[in-house]
């Protein structure tokens, strides 16, 4: 068969491409199925985040999104990190650029205000943070802020609700969202229960309130699957991206995984995750290029509040 083949032969020259460049793969849990296979790692950014740091590679080639492969560099600033296309970005990082973050700061200077940023941002929003938090350790991160100043959530208010759930703390939050995961809706979800009563929903913190109170359990995608092969449940919605099946299906092969679909669509998937193909990454580890480049004052300021969350979360 020959698109079997030429599969093949594309993974292959990944692999040998891989090897001459002494790279590490790094993907998202949304990524495409063939690349979540070939990778050395998958996880959510959190786990992407540490393998990041920890590895010894001379080239780290990043499929995921821009900010993924950002945080990566900024953390690895004598690292050659590439991505498979440039234009993979993210609608919470679109929702809060860097001069409008800078601006509402300096106009409430008097506030003092302590921000925490969602991963899911620029450089230039995270070099103007104190912290950063993920979907994975958001809670503790909150837990761990300064009690005495008022913190400022940045960019996604969804996120910034649960935490506030489920800490009590009170948070200024950015009206930044995923346009993914507001698809989900409280019919969308009801509507595949009337197919599966006992099926458990599992949902990412970046949904709408209407359907995390319909959620079993509100987590990151690392979380989901830990929650996944724990659960008593043979049948589980997922209210995520969609890329998230083909890793919740390898590590629980036991139970039965139904996409979350939204009033329109059967799935919801990120057009920015799906941006990256085999083919991109074969190029990029055989050009080099896109590479993430970066000014350095800014990789400095913006590596300060990651550092900070990793100790925090470690
Ligand atoms: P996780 O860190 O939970 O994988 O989330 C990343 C993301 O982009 C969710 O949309
Ligand atoms: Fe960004 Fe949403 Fe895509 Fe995640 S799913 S990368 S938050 S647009």
């Amino acid at each position: 068969m020959p698109t079997l083949t030429a599969g093949t032969d594309l993974r292959s020259e990944i692999l040998s491409l891989k090897e001459e460049r002494n790279a590490v793969i790094l993907a998202h849990n949304y990524q495409v199925g063939e690349i979540q296979d070939l990778a050395d790692y998958v996880g959510d950014s959190l786990g992407l985040a540490y393998r990041a740091r920890e590895t010894e590679a001379d080239v780290i080639a990043f499929c995921g999104v821009h900010f993924m492969a950002e945080t990566a560099k900024i953390i690895n600033p004598d690292k050659t990190v590439v991505l498979p296309d440039r234009d993979a970005g993210c609608s919470l990082e679109q929702s809060c650029p860097g001069d409008k973050l800078e601006a509402f700061l300096r106009e409430n200077a008097e506030r003092d205000y302590y921000v925490i940023a969602y991963i899911n941002c620029s450089a230039h929003v995270k070099a103007l943070s104190d912290c950063i938090c993920t979907s994975g350790n958001a809670v503790k991160i909150v837990e761990a802020a300064p009690a005495d100043r008022p913190i400022l959530f940045v960019p996604d208010q969804n996120l910034g609700a649960w935490v506030m759930e489920q800490t009590g703390r009170k948070m200024d939050l950015w009206q930044g969202s995923c346009y993914v995961h507001v698809e989900f809706t409280r019919d969308s979800i009801a509507k595949i229960r009337e197919e599966y009563p006992d099926a458990e929903l599992i949902a990412h913190p970046e949904c709408t309130y209407a359907v995390r109170m319909l959620a079993d359990v509100v987590c990151s995608t690392e979380k989901m699957v830990h929650y996944a092969k724990s659960s008593e449940s043979g049948n589980l919605i997922v209210a995520t991206e969609e890329g998230m099946l083909h890793r919740l299906r390898k590590e629980a092969p036991d139970k039965n995984f139904i996409p979350g679909p939204t009033d329109h669509c059967a799935c919801a998937e990120c057009r920015f995750m799906k941006m990256n193909t085999l083919e991109k990454l074969r190029d990029c580890l055989r050009d080099l290029r896109p590479e993430l480049q970066m000014d350095e004052g800014v990789r400095a300021r913006a590596e300060k509040p990651i550092l900070r969350m990793l100790e925090l979360s470690a």
